[in-house]
């Protein structure tokens, strides 16, 4: 009886979301309003300002991709339009934006571009999911703003690499649910993928491994095939430009000093011993492709002890030379330097890791580690820019002014949060999207079990955290970590619909959230997924 009740209530309610919205991120107020709005090919696309030509470029894209028409573009109009307009003030809430729709005309206002593009982004959710030369909309007056500052999705492309359309078409995914920053992983041990000019090899050899594990680590064999690839710093350029038209900055992350076997197997002065081949390291329960000598990029996934020897200048010089040439690509306020899972086993055997933590009077190789990112920290903010790290930088010491990425659960937040450092909460409980959304799992992952629910019901600020502390939590992110993606279709597959759920958690009011509302809407953003012709998982 209870079943029958409430999937007549879904039916009713997803009728209700069908004929007016089904918002995802849910709006902080919604309101209907008068008669309905059609969008046709003749309809005005009224623009006064040059700074919102961001919003009409985005949209007339997506009406020509998914509809087959565009709108004209003008700067005055009479009768019926659709206008966009950058002039709200007095509303301190951050990307304010109201929107109107009502038989006359579609109004988007903001009170700057940015919070014009979501309203614009909230239009293109009002559209109907099935291609028609006629767009109606009902009318309805929207009043809404972010939560959170930080709103974030990473991507690592490293493990396995991605070409360039995907990565548009995955900040196109971030720009559609209103995320504001892409966390790019562009290094680790299985290749470096970032083209540096001063250091050639990095690209020539560390952004190529001679075959891959096949099969759940340690793996059933290898596929000895060689595997790689890298942006250059024109295709940089030109994604970092993408990603400013949709609002959305670019963070680089250049991991150090552990995960950084590639740039070790370009230049193997880098490690504490550079006459150890990378075949040392490797587990014995792992299968290995080819020349087996000297340094080489791994072949396997995990945590490797030969990391960048903190006790040579050189490295330094090194990593100062790598950032110069990314801070000159990524305008980012922030440059993310990893700090995560770096064994210390080849610093306690190191002569010269010894010698500097002698001389700089440190009391273990965790305080070692805590200096190697101060040291890296000063170099960037005497370049303007501020350092993020994962939880392990809280370790020895936390660099004086750096941002702490929280993924081995919420503690290390919690922690800087208490010290007065921003925090960007990235628990792998429940924001690994690597981990499976599906139990039993129905395709190859790292294991785990991240569902659905669990991302809708996560709350970045946590109930342990003193209150006087909030503000130090500027939102979250969820991680792709590419290990069993090795392809694209798969990556959608692990996103969707969890990142429709997180954007919720991360723009819409804390107290609107509602997991039976969202799974109705869900009904109608699949259809939208069926429109954009994305891979998603259907339970
Ligand atoms: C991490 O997942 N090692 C940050
Ligand atoms: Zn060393």
């Amino acid at each position: 009886m209870r079943i029958v009740f409430l999937s007549c209530l879904l039916a009713i309610l997803s009728g209700f979301y069908g004929q007016t919205s089904a918002l995802i991120p849910l709006p902080a107020v919604i309101k209907p309003g008068k008669g309905s709005f059609s969008i046709t090919e003749s309809t005005l696309l009224v623009v006064k300002n040059k700074q919102d030509s961001n919003s009409v470029r985005f949209l007339n894209q997506y009406l020509s991709t998914h509809y087959g028409f565009k709108l004209p573009v003008s700067t005055s109009a009479t009768s019926s339009y659709i206008e966009l307009n950058t002039s709200l003030s007095g509303h301190s809430n951050s990307n304010y934006y109201e929107l109107y729709a009502d038989d006359k005309h579609i109004t988007i206002d903001g009170t700057d571009p940015a919070a014009t593009f979501y309203g614009m982004q909230t239009l293109l959710q009002l559209l109907p999911v099935q291609k028609t030369n006629s767009l109606k909309i009902k009318g309805v007056h929207i009043k809404d703003s972010a939560r959170f500052a930080y709103r974030g999705m990473h991507l690592d492309v490293a493990r396995h690499f991605f070409p360039v359309s995907f990565i548009k078409k995955y900040i196109d995914y971030l720009a559609l649910h209103k995320f504001n920053t892409f966390h790019w992983h562009l290094t680790e041990d299985q290749g470096w993928r970032i083209e540096i000019k001063k250091y050639p090899e990095l690209i020539r050899k560390g952004a190529w491994r001679n075959g891959t594990i096949t099969g759940k680590y340690p793996g059933n064999g290898n596929d000895g095939k060689r595997y790689g690839g890298y942006y250059t710093q024109e295709e940089i350029k030109e994604i970092v430009h993408y990603a400013s038209e949709r609002f959305i900055e670019v963070i680089p992350e250049i991991e150090l000093p552990g995960h950084s076997s590639a740039a070790i197997a370009a230049y193997p002065e880098l490690s504490c011993f550079p006459e150890e081949p990378s075949k040392m390291y490797y587990p014995k329960n792992c299968q290995w492709h080819g020349d087996s000598t000297g340094k080489q990029v791994q072949q396997t996934w995990g945590v490797f002890d030969d990391v960048y020897c903190a006790g040579k200048d050189h490295t330094f010089t090194f990593v100062e030379d790598v950032l110069s040439e990314v801070m000159s690509l990524f305008p980012s306020k922030y440059i993310h330097v990893g700090g995560d899972e770096c064994p210390k086993n080849n610093w306690k055997r190191c002569p010269k890791c010894q010698q500097r933590m002698k001389s700089e009077n440190l009391k273990d190789e965790h305080e070692l580690q805590s200096y190697f990112i101060q040291r890296v920290e000063k170099y960037l903010n005497s370049n303007g820019k501020t350092l993020i790290g994962w939880d392990e930088i809280l370790e020895g010491g936390l660099a004086p002014n750096a941002v702490v990425m929280s993924w081995r659960g919420e503690s290390g937040g919690i922690e800087a949060a208490g010290q007065s450092h921003n925090v960007i909460m990235s628990p792998n409980k429940p924001v690994y999207f690597d981990h499976s959304p599906n139990k039993p799992e129905d395709s190859l992952t790292i294991g785990g079990y991240n569902s659905l629910n669990s991302v809708y019901l996560y709350e970045p600020v946590p109930q342990k955290l003193n209150v006087a502390k909030h503000a130090f939590i500027m939102g979250a992110q969820a991680n792709v970590w590419t290990e069993y993606m090795d392809n694209t279709k798969k990556v959608e597959y692990m996103i969707f619909p969890r990142m429709s759920a997180l954007s919720e958690v991360l723009w819409s009011p804390k107290g609107k959230r509602n997991w039976n509302d969202f799974s109705v809407r869900l009904q109608e953003q699949r259809k939208r997924y069926n429109l954009w012709g994305v891979s998603y998982n259907r339970k």
